[in-house]
């Protein structure tokens, strides 16, 4: 069986982009900015996005295209090394942990949807009338469970359809329509009486909450950047495996990123003024899942013309969601498919079903909501995207480069050493690092210990990593 291919270049670029817009940006950016310095969050976030996430997401597009397999295979057949094929199981486990908890949050969103449509011809949907109580009511149990069996079921039919006509396809479709009715929604919120008062709020630049606490800014903004940008997970890697022609990588991968900060920015462009204008503070409605669904839907139940904003809103929500849903799944189908040789649709009942499981267990036990959610999905990302970058670094080297500047223009060429020396060694000290603090490790030791455990623990891997055997 001959392996899909992208038809178009827009349609990767657009599948790459409908892939790391979702609920990272609309649902997450705008809370964590907020509570993290808001514009001063901004500058460090787009520093991460920049100086991390471009290279990471390089590394990843390099890995993918050279291999032609998703990660597993990749990681096997570029090595030569079993070590790393049975490695590439992590990222199977890494994509099933995401959808089981993405899976339910968009299961929430769609009921969200459906029930502000079935509203428009009628008085307002349910969730107007208290929307704190209501969402309680909804957010764990039965009801949750039967949302996220409808929103998997959405995401699996469009996988099974395939590279070409159902992720590309779907993906040309979704992105002009969440950016067209974000812009549209941002410019009506312009109008709401909170808008000054939320400009000035979100797009504050306020250094001394970056001076105070520079370190508990940083695994934050370290965190939002990958998951928002999807790395670590393997879903680049594998889309960049369908890339026909070579192109250039880095132009790509500049677009993609450029593309989601923006929209990132008009997410908390239409969240804030909304909640200003009913004098809501973005602090007391709390953070975390309840922020979109009680406050906005607090929000919109008091706008004039509420049930169709909210209707909108929940749509962008909704596709935005899927086009990430859909990237999560083709990891773990790419896997069954290019390993075992298994038949699509098989791959995708198998793993839908795998789901259906893990996804109800997320959406019936809270605490294990929150975990995997949480803690859980940063440290695999972290640990999974610092994998990419010591493979790309240690095990490809050279082929990394050539790989990196086949259809690069000269300014992406110039960059390729300096991108490999960042990848192979600083980013992954920096990865570790992170990684440290998020358990707590520089608020416990301080600084330079946590800094010289991690620089220690990456040079441990790096020679690991190089006494791995060469590729055949
Ligand atoms: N980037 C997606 C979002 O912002 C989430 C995602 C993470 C998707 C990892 C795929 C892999 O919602």
């Amino acid at each position: 069986m001959t392996r899909e291919t992208w038809a178009t270049r827009i349609g990767f670029i657009l599948a790459a982009v409908g892939s790391a817009v979702g609920l990272g940006n609309i649902w997450r950016f705008p809370w964590v900015a907020a509570e993290n310095g808001g514009s001063a969050f901004l500058v460090v976030y787009l520093g991460i996005v920049l100086l991390v996430g471009v290279p990471g997401l390089l590394a990843e597009f390099v890995i993918g295209r050279r291999s032609n397999r998703s990660p597993a295979g990749a990681l096997r057949s570029l090595s030569g090394s079993n070590v790393w094929g049975a490695w590439g199981l992590f990222y199977v486990f890494t994509a099933i942990a995401l959808l089981s908890f993405y899976s339910v949050v968009g299961g929430w969103i769609l009921r969200y949807l459906v029930e502000s449509g079935l509203a428009l011809a009628g008085s307002g949907p349910a969730y107007f009338a208290d929307p704190g109580q209501y969402f309680g009511g909804v957010a764990a149990g039965f009801d949750a469970v039967g949302y996220h069996v409808l929103f998997l079921a959405l995401t699996g039919i469009i996988v099974f359809a395939g590279v070409r006509r159902g992720i590309e396809l779907g993906t040309k479709v979704m992105m002009p329509a969440v950016l067209v009715l974000l812009v549209a929604l941002a410019a009506w919120a312009a109008t709401q009486s909170g808008a000054a008062e939320a400009y000035a709020f979100y797009l504050r630049f306020d250094p001394s909450a970056i001076r105070q606490n520079f370190f508990g800014v940083l695994g934050p903004a370290a965190g939002q950047a990958l998951f928002t940008l999807s790395l670590g997970a393997g879903t680049m890697v594998t889309y960049a495996s369908y890339v026909g022609e070579d192109r250039s990588l880095a132009f790509d991968g500049t677009t993609i990123a450029v593309l989601n900060t923006l929209v990132g920015v008009l997410a908390g462009l239409v969240v804030f003024p909304l909640l200003f204008s009913l004098g809501i503070s973005p602090g007391e409605t709390g953070t975390g899942a309840g922020a979109l669904f009680v406050g906005l839907a607090g929000a919109f139940s008091q706008l004039p013309g509420g049930t169709l904003i909210a209707t909108a809103f929940f749509a962008v929500v909704t596709l935005a969601a899927l086009s990430s849903s859909i990237s999560m799944l083709e990891i773990p189908v790419a896997f069954l498919v290019d390993e075992y040789d298994l038949e699509r649709r098989t791959a995708v009942a198998g793993v839908g079903a795998l789901v259906v499981l893990t996804g109800s267990v997320c959406a019936l036990d809270q605490s294990i909501f929150g975990f995997v959610a949480g803690t859980l999905v940063d440290v695999l990302l972290t640990a999974g995207l610092t994998a990419f970058l010591v493979f790309v670094g240690w095990v490809m080297g050279r082929d990394a480069l050539d790989e990196f500047r086949s259809g690069a223009g000269e300014v992406a060429t110039a960059l390729s050493t300096p991108w490999l020396f960042a990848a192979g060694a600083l980013l992954p000290v920096f990865l570790v690092f992170t990684l440290l603090t998020t358990f707590g490790m520089d608020a416990r030791l301080g600084f330079w210990p946590t800094a010289a455990t991690a620089a220690a623990l990456a040079v441990v891997i790096f020679a690991g990593v190089r006494g791995e055997p060469e590729a055949a």
